[in-house]
């Protein structure tokens, strides 16, 4: 049934009280980020890959193939409006990683749903992409715009304007636009900063200029942050030239941007602007969001998790324990001087490895009073000068708002 059709049906039932305000005229949106998918030949059978990994920051690349064959039957299921992948698609920036992606894509796509990509700081011009071997790593090809442009030329738009990179529109439905914004900066050589510029500024409001004559709301989207996130990573992952976006979307009344890049889920609220990064797909639990944009102007925001039902048996349990692991070992490492007796110690790494996750994935509520309560925490406060204790505690400081659900009323 067309959307307009199906709102005067769902008008007339309400009326009669007999379907929910919810079942009326709507968008939804499937979002994921943070990818880092690495081709399957660039890294298979090699130990010192596996070890790499071990000592980063619990992404899984290694289990990609697992995860992207579950993300196209979680969208099967899923059955959104639209796909939109918010940048970091490649491990960093491999051709081979970008050509086998864009496959996974077009199986998404032959579930029927549209995929929407932008690129991010790890996937154009990166300056040293490399395959690992069983001992050792070589160079691999990286991709330039140009291969980015013809790789993924079924989920992009071409750009609208000059000096916007793979910046684009796209009409979701009758109602709602997506405005995918390519802020990242990899001109010559990929850098980790994003660049919002008087181009982009000029293109945006064109495009809300329009959305508003056509009658459509607009969420927009980027890689690096609009709003500030977490005092952790406050400064550094916000783009450069936010000001100027924020402005633009305040006086054309958009108030939900959807970003990556933190690798953290979390919801920063600005007076009224609102700006979800999404978890990292590549690390567990392996987020994804639903956004649900209605008619009358309300928004719901949800992260989820790939559904376990979906992975192989014994695989998210696999996948926590690596998270864990990676933060445990950390840990341990910067409690190794620390006089403390070797209880103690994993006690601390125990806690660290738990608070870690549950900062990351987005659960972690600062008025929950069990993470305080925890003898462990004693353990760190009194040894508040060790380089992993001052991470923990400045985090723990910061008062949380929920990560991971957000309504916004209708204007
Ligand atoms: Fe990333």
């Amino acid at each position: 049934m067309p959307k307009k059709s199906a709102l005067l049906a769902g008008l007339l039932l309400i009326l009669l009280g007999a379907v929910p305000l919810s079942a009326l005229g709507e968008s939804r949106l499937m979002v994921v980020s943070d990818l880092h998918y690495l081709a399957k030949e660039l890294y298979e059978g090699s130990e010192l890959f596996i070890s790499v990994m071990r000592n980063g920051d619990g992404k899984l690349p290694q289990c990609g193939e697992e995860l992207l064959q579950c993300l196209v039957r979680q969208v099967s299921i899923e059955q959104p409006d639209a796909l939109l992948v918010t940048g970091d698609l490649s491990f960093n920036g491999e051709k081979a990683s970008h050509e086998a992606l864009s496959r996974w894509f077009g199986e998404i796509e032959k579930a029927g749903v549209p995929v929407w990509v932008i690129p991010g700081n790890h996937d154009i011009n990166c300056p040293s992409p490399v395959g690992f071997a069983e001992n050792g790593w070589y160079t691999v090809e990286n991709a330039t715009e140009a291969d980015f442009a013809a790789l993924y030329a079924d989920f992009l738009l071409p750009p609208p304007a000059e000096n916007t990179g793979f910046s684009y529109a796209v009409k979701i439905s009758d109602t709602l636009w997506a405005v995918m914004t390519d802020a990242a900066y990899y001109r010559d050589r990929a850098q980790a900063f994003g660049l919002f510029t008087a181009s982009h500024g000029e293109w945006l409001e064109k495009v809300l200029e329009e959305a508003g004559r056509a009658g459509a709301q607009v969420i927009t989207a980027s890689h690096h942050s609009l709003v500030p996130h977490t005092e952790f990573a406050k400064e550094s992952f916000l783009m450069f030239g936010h000001e100027a976006m924020q402005a633009l979307l305040r006086r054309y009344g958009v108030r939900l941007h959807l970003s990556g890049h933190l690798h953290i889920q979390h919801i920063a609220r600005m007076d009224g602007l609102f700006d979800a990064a999404l978890g990292a797909f590549c690390a567990y639990p392996h987020r994804y969001a639903i956004v649900t944009v209605r008619d009358d102007g309300s928004m719901d925001y949800e992260a989820k998790q790939l559904s376990g039902q979906l992975l192989p048996e014994g695989f998210q349990e696999m996948s926590k324990a690596w998270f864990e692991g990676v933060t445990r070992d950390k840990a341990a490492a910067a409690l190794s001087a620390v006089e403390a007796t070797a209880e103690e110690r994993s006690a601390m790494a125990d806690y660290a490895a738990r608070f870690n996750l549950a900062y990351f994935s987005g659960a972690y509520q600062s008025d929950d009073p069990f993470w305080k309560q925890d003898p462990a925490f004693a353990l760190w406060q009194r040894h508040k000068e060790n380089a992993f204790a001052k991470y923990l505690l400045w985090v723990m400081e910061e008062r949380t708002e929920d990560n991971l659900f957000l309504h916004i009323p209708p204007e």
